[in-house]
């Protein structure tokens, strides 16, 4: 008897005695014979079983769906009329001379070629059957694919693959730390790792000069579409190095993964500043498969009498945009976007509907016509080249909430009304800023504080926030894929960043003393980058959410259905851990 898979038998294989096993995808009762389609990991193939076979007969009659079996029998040719060509084992059938149900199953909690209907809780919680589906199959097996061209390409390029600790000390990426908390030093917490930057860039200090790991990274953060509390990073790091060669090798690998997989060959990427992505596109992750664009119109309204316009048009940290559409917008579609964009703090959303150019300000819709001048109405329309048809929406006010609300609704808009274009769009965003600056003022690292700068400490002492990183983030068709940047080695650099972000002395040396230690001990010049494996994954097998290509996800709220982890624990263990807690309901 010869062992074969589902996926694999075909013509030549006719009159062939075969064994198959796998699970039942469907069972077929056609008067008076069974058909069962059996599946593997390599496909279907359709089983027959004739009433003339009685003892398997009635065995046959009482199979379902997701019973295991192991068939034995021979291939032959389907009968005319009754292939299937859609897929790859549909000229044959396997006649069934005897069988064994090795398992059985229970009624499914959902059906697998029903699952839509079922709802991600049923399908998170039986996780297990959820990955039989082809769709999960065809997913982690695109991920297994990812990660060895990965591994090959790295190899290859000569970096090692060295691991990090997993219980340690907590990292600044600016996420929550989830903390492990220690029995032998009651009181104490190992953190586990927001990534492991501090580690990877020690081991350039240890004389490791090509550093990578596929490596699970912990952020207790709102968990989102493409955010999990646990997700896995490609983190690459490299001595005596610069922005261009890790820029370079990053293109050369995403390529190389974009060829294995999907046998795409993806153009140069090309690069675009922090401040172009802010000013065009509202985003430090614009969507280039998106042909809208924001228009700053600050120049145009500066002597405005329309306040909520001149008012941002005369201050610095203010910008007054304009997004042109030419899809055709309903006044309730026009309303809903007025509430969209209230949700990143805008206070309104003015617009202009242009119906026909030639009636003048009769042809126009618009609650602002009446604050407008006909010198601002021309020259806007001049500089936006504007049609019947389109509609004018703007945004005034700081620069954040304009660049933040704009740029959600170009995407929105480009969303309802199918603008996005079916391509590959990447895109290095390069000249980050060094600090995030909150509306308040506050600075944070617009990367993480070992990020190295442009300029001089001195620049860095005068204007804080006007100092430029050498940090690069790649972003495919909107999705911020990766980021890394060239590190600080000196420690005098190290100390003044800190020291900017109002870190003391004794902070930083509590919190990770340990590394600015060894930058006075002959640390290389080095930089690196890190991608998110999963959203890399998601957006090359167009999944909508990283949930799909993570065998075993959390929910929105950082559940595990199927373990039913975070679980409360026993009042012993929490005991030995010295840990007494304030609210044992959690409530
Ligand atoms: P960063 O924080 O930008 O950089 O992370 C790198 C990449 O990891 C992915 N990512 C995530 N994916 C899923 N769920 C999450 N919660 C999540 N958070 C991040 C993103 C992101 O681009 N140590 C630096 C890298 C470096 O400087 O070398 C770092 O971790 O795709
Ligand atoms: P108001 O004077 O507040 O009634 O606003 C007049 C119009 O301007 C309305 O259509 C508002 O939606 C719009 N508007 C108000 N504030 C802003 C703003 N900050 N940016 C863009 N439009 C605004």
């Amino acid at each position: 008897m010869k062992y074969s898979s589902c996926g694999h038998v075909n013509l030549t294989n006719v009159e062939e005695p075969t064994r198959l096993r796998g699970w039942i995808d469907s069972v077929r009762d056609h008067g008076g014979v069974i058909f069962i389609d059996l599946r593997d990991e390599t496909g279907i193939t359709q089983i027959v079983v004739e009433p003339e076979n009685k003892e398997f007969f009635s065995i046959a009659e009482r199979c379902r769906s997701e019973f295991v079996l192991s068939v034995d029998g021979k291939i032959r040719r389907r009968p005319d009329g009754t292939i299937n060509k859609q897929i790859p084992t549909g000229e044959v059938e396997l006649l069934v001379s005897s069988f064994e149900i090795l398992s059985e199953s229970d009624p499914l909690p959902f059906q697998l070629d029903d699952y839509s209907s079922a709802g991600e809780e049923v399908r998170l919680k039986y996780r297990f059957l959820d990955l039989r589906r082809s769709e999960m199959q065809n997913n982690i097996r695109a991920r297994s694919k990812v990660s060895s061209s990965i591994r090959e390409f790295m190899d290859k390029e000569g970096f090692l693959d060295i691991e990090t600790p997993m219980m340690t000390k907590a990292t600044p990426e600016g996420a929550r730390d989830f903390l492990v908390p220690s029995r032998i030093s009651r009181g104490s917490f190992y953190a586990l790792p927001q990534s492991p930057q501090l580690f990877k860039q020690l081991l350039m200090a240890s004389g490791f000069e090509k550093y990578y790991q596929i490596v699970r990274c912990f952020r207790d953060e709102d968990t989102r579409a493409d955010r999990q509390p646990e997700f896995t990073q490609l983190d690459i790091e490299k001595a005596f190095t610069d922005e261009d060669e890790i820029i370079n090798l990053s293109e050369k690998l995403i390529k190389s993964v974009f060829k294995k997989l999907l046998e795409i060959k993806l153009p140069k990427f090309p690069k675009m500043t922090y401040s172009e992505a802010i000013e065009r596109f509202g985003s430090d992750k614009p969507d280039l498969r998106i042909n809208l664009e924001l228009k700053e119109v600050k120049e145009i309204f500066l002597n405005s009498d329309f306040k909520v316009f001149s008012g941002p048009a005369n201050d610095l940290n203010s910008r007054v945009v304009a997004l042109k559409i030419s899809s055709e917008l309903t006044r309730s579609k026009i309303d809903s976007y007025t509430e969209f964009v209230g949700k990143f703090g805008a206070k309104g959303l003015a617009y202009i509907k242009v119906n026909d150019l030639s009636k003048g300000n009769d042809g126009l819709q618009s609650p602002i016509l009446k604050f407008l001048s006909k010198k601002e109405i021309d020259s806007l329309f001049k500089f936006l080249e504007v049609k019947d048809g389109d509609t004018i929406f703007f945004g005034a006010g700081h620069k954040k909430i304009v660049s933040d609300s704009m740029g959600a609704l170009r995407n929105k808009i480009a969303e309802d009304f199918d603008l996005i274009e079916e391509s590959w769009k990447p895109v290095w965003i390069t000249n980050w800023p060094l600090f995030e600056e909150s509306i308040g003022g506050d600075l944070s690292p617009a990367h993480h504080p070992f990020t190295s700068f442009k300029g001089t400490i001195e620049d860095l002492e005068a204007d804080p926030g006007a100092v430029e990183a050498n940090a690069y983030d790649l972003v495919i068709n909107g999705t911020e894929v990766g980021g890394g940047s060239i590190r600080i080695h000196k420690s005098s650099e190290q100390a003044k960043v800190l020291e900017v972000l109002g870190i003391s002395e004794n902070e930083a040396q509590n919190k990770f003393g340990f590394f600015l230690d060894a930058l006075n001990y002959g640390f290389p010049p080095h930089g690196g980058i890190a991608f998110g494996l999963d959203r890399l994954v998601m957006l090359m097998m167009g999944a909508d959410s990283i949930r799909s290509v993570i065998p075993f996800p959390k929910t929105q709220s950082a559940l595990c259905l199927l373990t039913d982890a975070p679980a409360k624990v026993d009042f012993e263990q929490l005991e030995e851990l010295g840990i007494s807690l304030t609210d044992p309901d959690g409530d």
